[in-house]
C-alpha cells in the first residue's frame, strides 16, 4: 500500500503563524507537527509516501524530511498550485498511486493510542475505509450515520442536527479507483474537491466502511490555535509522565524494521546533543541489549 501525507492548505485559521510557514513545520510539543500524522502511516507498515504542499513550502519539508531513506522511506513530493480541495491529492497523485490501494492521512491529524494500523491496512481489500472517531462537536465535521450493523448509511458535511457523535477523521484508506472517482467530482460552491464527496461515491457503491475508533485513541486535528495549542499540552502530558515519545519517526523506523540497529547508530551521531537524542539513545540502548 503506498501512502500520501497532504501537507498544503492554507492555513488562514492560524494567522499569523502561517504568514511565514506551512502549518504542518508549526511545533507540537517537541516535534513539527508532519512528524505526528507520518509516523501514523509508518505505524501502518507504509514506507513509499508521497508528501503534497505548497509550492513555497516543498523546499522546506524537503530539508526537513530529505528521500525518507533515514527513515527506511522512499519519500516523493508533489506540489499543489492552489487549495482546490482535499480530494485533488489523488489527482496530483495518479501516476505515484498507479494500481496500489493508498492511505491518505492530513498532515495537520494527530493520532495516538493502538489502532492496530498493521493489521487493519494490511487487512484493506478494496473501496474505501474511514477511519471515525466520536466527538463532543458533531456539527464542526463530516458526520457519519451508522445503522444498527455499524455500516455507513450516510455522511454529511457539518450537519446542525448530526445523525450520531462519529467525525471522520483525516485518516482513509481507498483502492485506486478512487483517481478515477476524483476525477470525476465536481467542484463544491467553496471551489474545492471535497472529500466527503469521494467517500459518497463509495458509499453509494456500497463499497465504504468504517473503522470506529476506541476510547482508548486520541484523534487531534490541529488546525486552529486552540487544537494545536491543546495538541502540544497533550503530548507534553503523555510523554511528562511516560518513557516513550509520540510521533518519533526514528524510532518507528527502527521498531517496524524499516531500518537496522546500525543505520539507527549513524543518524544518532548527527543528531546534536539534546533531549531528543538522549531519548534515542535510550531506544538504542533497549534494542541493543
Ligand atoms: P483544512 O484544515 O481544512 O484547510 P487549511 O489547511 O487550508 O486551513 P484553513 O481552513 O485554516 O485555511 O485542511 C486539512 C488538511 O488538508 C491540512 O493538512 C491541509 C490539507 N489541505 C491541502 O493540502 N490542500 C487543500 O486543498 C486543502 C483544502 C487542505
Amino acid at each position: 500500500m503506498k501512502g500520501i501525507v497532504l501537507a498544503g492548505g492554507s492555513g488562514t485559521r492560524l494567522y499569523p503563524l502561517t504568514k511565514f510557514t506551512s502549518k504542518q513545520l508549526l511545533s507540537v510539543y517537541d516535534k513539527p507537527l508532519i512528524y505526528y500524522p507520518l509516523s501514523t502511516l509508518m505505524l501502518g507498515g507504509i514506507t513509499d509516501i508521497a508528501l503534497i504542499s505548497t509550492p513555497v513550502d516543498i523546499p522546506k519539508y524537503k530539508e526537513l524530511l530529505g528521500n525518507g531513506e533515514n527513515w527506511g522511506l522512499t519519500l516523493t513530493y508533489f506540489t499543489q498550485e492552489k487549495s482546490r480541495g482535499i480530494a485533488e491529492a489523488f489527482i496530483i497523485c495518479k501516476d505515484f498511486i498507479g494500481n496500489n490501494h493508498v492511505s491518505m492521512i492530513l498532515g495537520d491529524n494527530i493520532f495516538y493510542g493502538n489502532m492496530r494500523l498493521t493489521e487493519v491496512f494490511g487487512g484493506f481489500n478494496g473501496g474505501a475505509l474511514v477511519f471515525a472517531y466520536p466527538v463532543q462537536d458533531p456539527q464542526r465535521y463530516g458526520v457519519i450515520e451508522l445503522d444498527s450493523n455499524g455500516n455507513a448509511v450516510g455522511i454529511d458535511e457539518k450537519p446542525k442536527e448530526p445523525k450520531s457523535k462519529y467525525a471522520v477523521t483525516g485518516l482513509y484508506i481507498y483502492d485506486s479507483k478512487a483517481v478515477e472517482y476524483a476525477e470525476n467530482l465536481t467542484p463544491s460552491d467553496r471551489g474545492e474537491l471535497e472529500i466527503t464527496d469521494l467517500n459518497m461515491e463509495y458509499l453509494e457503491r456500497g463499497e465504504l466502511k468504517v473503522n470506529l475508533l476506541s476510547r482508548g485513541i486520541a484523534w487531534i486535528d490541529a488546525g486552529t490555535v486552540a487544537s494545536l495549542q491543546q495538541a502540544g499540552s497533550f503530548v507534553q502530558s503523555i510523554e511528562d509522565r511516560q518513557f516513550y515519545k509520540i510521533g518519533c519517526p526514528e524510532e518507528i523506523a527502527l521498531r517496524m524494521g524499516f531500518i537496522d540497529l546500525n543505520r539507527f547508530a549513524s543518524i544518532l551521531s548527527g543528531i546534536p546533543d539534546c533531549e531528543y537524542r538522549d531519548y534515542l539513545t535510550e531506544i538504542y540502548k533497549e534494542f541493543n541489549d
